[in-house]
């Protein structure tokens, strides 16, 4: 399948590289000439190729992806001329699938949110609604979960966006103790150690989330004290309505 993407930016270069590590690396790969840098560092790997304009693109893939920044989506995509029939999918985050249609007058398209992971081919990638090509792609790249509704959709991507303040919870530990006599050097290497580990018992795991939180919390030890006191000074709250407030912005309603 060839696969061509407007837009050769931080997601595009995880995607083909990702790509061309995977069971589908024999597929083609055509990229947008913008971000000359990327493109030529991407071309470098075998089946890459750089188009010339946007168009050429298009008219040399059977699968399009859509990689640009959604604010300007629609000046990139109106004056394209799209195969109604080549399926699309769409990265652009809050772009509607309607917006798309308009824009491409494309009839197969879908949204994905992959995550940087792909490279290493570890993302779990919601793919809305689950167009077989796009399931496809990203199954190479760890897990791709086909997505039926648009709420779903939209929870997935508020899901997404916790990346940051999962750092930033990181980053306050580590900060925490530097203020409380820990080199500054010596508690980052610590606290990436912990939340490195935590992350692979995660994964690896199969278990209720819960579970997990009291396998790490010794009945009156100092984890269930500390986690008691969080949601007791509104740090899950807090959480929480982030994510509420992210929710009505990726679903239109702020
Ligand atoms: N980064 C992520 O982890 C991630 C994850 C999921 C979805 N997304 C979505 O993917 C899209 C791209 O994100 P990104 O992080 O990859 O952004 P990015 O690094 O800024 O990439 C956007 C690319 O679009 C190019 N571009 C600008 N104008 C163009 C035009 N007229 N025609 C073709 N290409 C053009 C830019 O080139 P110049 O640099 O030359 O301007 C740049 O290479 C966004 O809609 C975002 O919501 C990103």
């Amino acid at each position: 399948m060839r696969l061509g993407f407007i837009g050769t930016g931080v997601i595009t270069a995880h995607i083909v590289r990702g790509l061309k590590a995977s069971a589908l690396a024999d597929w083609p790969v055509i990229v947008s000439p913008r971000s000359a840098g990327v493109a030529a560092e991407l071309a470098l790997l075998p089946g890459v190729s750089v188009a010339q304009d946007n168009q050429s693109v298009i008219d040399g893939a059977e699968v399009v992806v859509l990689a640009v920044r959604p604010q300007i989506a629609a000046e990139v995509l109106a004056p394209l001329r799209f195969d109604p029939l080549c399926p699309v999918v769409s990265l652009m985050a809050g772009i509607s699938l309607e917006d798309i249609a308009r824009w491409t007058g494309a009839r197969d398209l879908c949204r994905a949110i992959p995550l940087p992971s792909v490279e290493a081919r570890t993302c779990v990638t919601p793919v809305y609604p689950p167009q077989p090509a796009a399931m496809q792609l990203f199954a190479a790249l760890g897990q791709a979960l086909g997505v039926e509704d648009l709420p779903g959709f939209d929870a997935y991507a508020t899901g997404s966006a916790v990346m940051a303040t999962w750092f930033g919870f990181a980053e306050t530990v580590s900060g925490w103790m530097a203020e409380n006599g820990i080199a500054e050097k010596d508690a980052e290497t610590y606290v990436r150690g912990l939340f490195g580990n935590l992350g692979d018992t995660l994964r690896a795991s199969s278990r209720p989330m819960e579970d997990l939180r009291h396998d790490h919390a010794t009945k009156g030890g100092l984890n269930e004290q500390a986690f008691r006191v969080f949601g007791q000074e509104g740090g899950v709250d807090a959480l929480r309505a982030g994510m509420n407030s992210v929710m009505s912005r990726v679903s239109g309603k702020a």
